[in-house]
């Protein structure tokens, strides 16, 4: 399967991205005004970009984390088996927390993990997700912001990868085999 040739259509620019980015951050800011310090959770690997352009946007005292959690490995399928594979390193017990994830998909992987950070006892839990594919979910999980709905397609770039590839790509785009 991922050796078959493919290109990639261009969905979402690099600079609309951007734009909604700072949408975004102020809606966060207006969310979290006033708290000592926000703990930024990045789900990795696949938002590992927009976490890094997103705190830079945040105009509050911000510290990152990350976690990891099994995903699709070289499949274009979810596993539906979430299992945490690195932890956090912070205590979040008390502490306002925003979770970052690259896409909604199932909704298996973010219903998961919020569950698990919810046990550790969190002052407030919020999630993110930059893409949002509402026709595929199977489990009911709405993130409390979403950058883009799109389409049932496979994206990649921007942090997001198949098997591993195209997460430089500067903008998101669809996979469309040869
Ligand atoms: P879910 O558990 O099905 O919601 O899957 C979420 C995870 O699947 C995301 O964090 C991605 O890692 C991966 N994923 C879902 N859709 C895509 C895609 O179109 N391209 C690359 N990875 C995807």
């Amino acid at each position: 399967m991922t050796d078959r040739p493919y290109v990639i259509d261009q969905l979402i620019s690099a600079k609309a991205i951007a734009a909604r980015i700072e949408e975004l951050a102020r809606a966060i800011e207006s969310e979290f005004a006033g708290t000592d310090k926000l703990v930024v959770v990045g789900l990795l690997r696949g938002s590992f970009i927009f976490i890094a352009d997103l705190v830079r946007e945040l105009g509050l005292p911000v510290e990152v984390d990350f976690i990891e959690a099994s995903s699709y490995g070289d499949a274009m399928e979810s596993s539906r088996e979430v299992r945490i594979l690195k932890d956090l390193r912070s205590g979040i017990g008390g502490r306002d927390v925003l979770l970052v994830e690259d896409i909604v998909d199932t909704g298996h992987t973010l219903a998961k993990v919020t569950e698990y950070l919810g046990t550790r006892g969190p002052r407030r839990l919020r999630t993110i997700a930059l893409l949002d594919k509402p026709s595929r979910r199977e489990v009911a999980f709405a993130a409390d912001w979403i950058g883009f709905s799109i389409p049932d397609a496979f994206v990649v770039g921007y942090g997001i990868d198949f098997a591993q590839r195209d997460r430089n790509l500067p903008h998101i785009g669809t996979v469309r085999f040869l």
